[in-house]
């Protein structure tokens, strides 16, 4: 099939049978689970403002924070599309304190899926990219029912199955690894599908942009502020410049593609830094490293964390090659 006419969901069927050859299509089926909550949400993204999705929905979600319309709305679309796949037994969402079990499929569900249903709330009224992060892993048999859901859960980021984010941007676009590379796909509108556009995505060695809040930068620690005036004043004859659009998926999106090095440090408000490892920090790094670059939380590599909550914290870099490897000779 000319790959410009190959869907998210066949270059998926393919991947599973080229890598399990005796694959049920079990795991197809999943993430096409995802895909179609996604396109709703790419549907009321494209009509905020027309839609009522935009401001807030006057209520806290468990990070304290104020949850805005379109993270409900966008939350429901993945809870509803997944808990009807007939093979996930257990959802966790960063709007969600606890993870949801689907009772029905408890006994045989297989697949345990966390997401961040909108990322980068902060931008969807100003009419900036926002997305979603998913992470799909492996629930282990559990005949008798004894173990928690939270332990089917808290797995580390290297047992992941598959990870993706969908950016809702200048194009919709579905980025996604089940392990064997990292492939990108635009949503025609046209006919309603992902379409691949990116048959393996690699992430440059080097890069020329580093991505950081800079207005945090007064509390980084001292090495990341020698590190970033390093960049600043050239590296190998690269002059760097800064790009920070404030939510990860297009932060990341930007960086998968153009190399360079996305930071979130530690903080004074956010020592433990502020993204979450179980939904943000380990699908993306699953992808960076999918791609040939390099994540970590300073210390140690970021799919080698053994959680320890739902909705833990980590300080999170993640770029290409060069710029990770220059900056972990300085932080250790
Ligand atoms: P979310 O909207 O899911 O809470 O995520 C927001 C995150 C992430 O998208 C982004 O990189 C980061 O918050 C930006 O934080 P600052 O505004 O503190 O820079
Ligand atoms: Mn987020
Ligand atoms: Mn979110």
């Amino acid at each position: 099939m000319p790959s410009s006419m190959m869907t998210v969901e066949q270059h998926i069927l393919e991947e599973q049978r080229r890598h399990f050859p005796h694959s049920s299509g079990e795991f197809s089926w999943l993430l096409s689970g995802i895909t179609y909550a996604t396109k709703i949400i790419a549907d009321k993204v494209r009509r905020a403002g027309l839609v009522d999705v935009l401001g807030s929905a006057g209520v806290e979600n468990v990070q304290g924070e104020t949850q805005q319309k379109l993270d409900v709305l966008a939350n429901q679309a993945l809870l509803t599309s997944l808990a009807g796949r007939g093979n996930v037994a257990i959802m966790a969402s960063e709007e969600d304190a606890e993870p949801i079990v689907v009772s029905r499929d408890r006994q045989q569900g297989r697949y345990v899926v966390v997401f961040d249903p909108l990322d980068g709330s902060s931008n969807i009224d100003v009419n900036v990219s926002v997305g979603t992060i998913f992470s799909i892993l492996r629930r282990e048999p559990d005949p008798q029912q004894t173990r928690p859901p939270l332990d089917d859960v808290l797995q580390p980021g290297y047992r992941q199955l598959a990870a993706g984010y969908v950016v809702y941007g200048s194009s919709t676009m579905f980025v996604y690894t089940s392990g064997n590379g990292v492939a990108g796909f635009t949503l025609d509108p046209s006919v309603g599908a992902f379409v691949l556009s990116f048959e393996r995505i690699s992430m440059p060695e080097k890069g020329s942009l580093y991505s950081v809040n800079e207005a945090n930068a007064d509390s980084f620690p001292d090495e990341y502020r020698t590190y970033l005036a390093r960049l600043r004043a050239g590296l190998d004859g690269r002059v760097y410049s800064s790009r920070y659009i404030g939510s990860l998926v297009a932060d990341f999106h930007r960086t998968l593609l153009k190399g360079g090095i996305f930071l979130y440090p530690p903080t004074k408000a956010n020592p433990k830094g502020k993204l979450r490892l179980m939904y943000e920090a380990n699908p993306i790094a699953f992808l960076a490293e999918q791609a040939g670059g390099m994540a970590t939380d300073g210390t140690q590599r970021i799919l080698d964390i053994t959680p320890t909550g739902l909705h833990q914290r980590t300080p999170f870099l993640v770029g290409g090659r060069a710029e990770m490897e220059l900056l972990m000779g300085m932080l250790n």
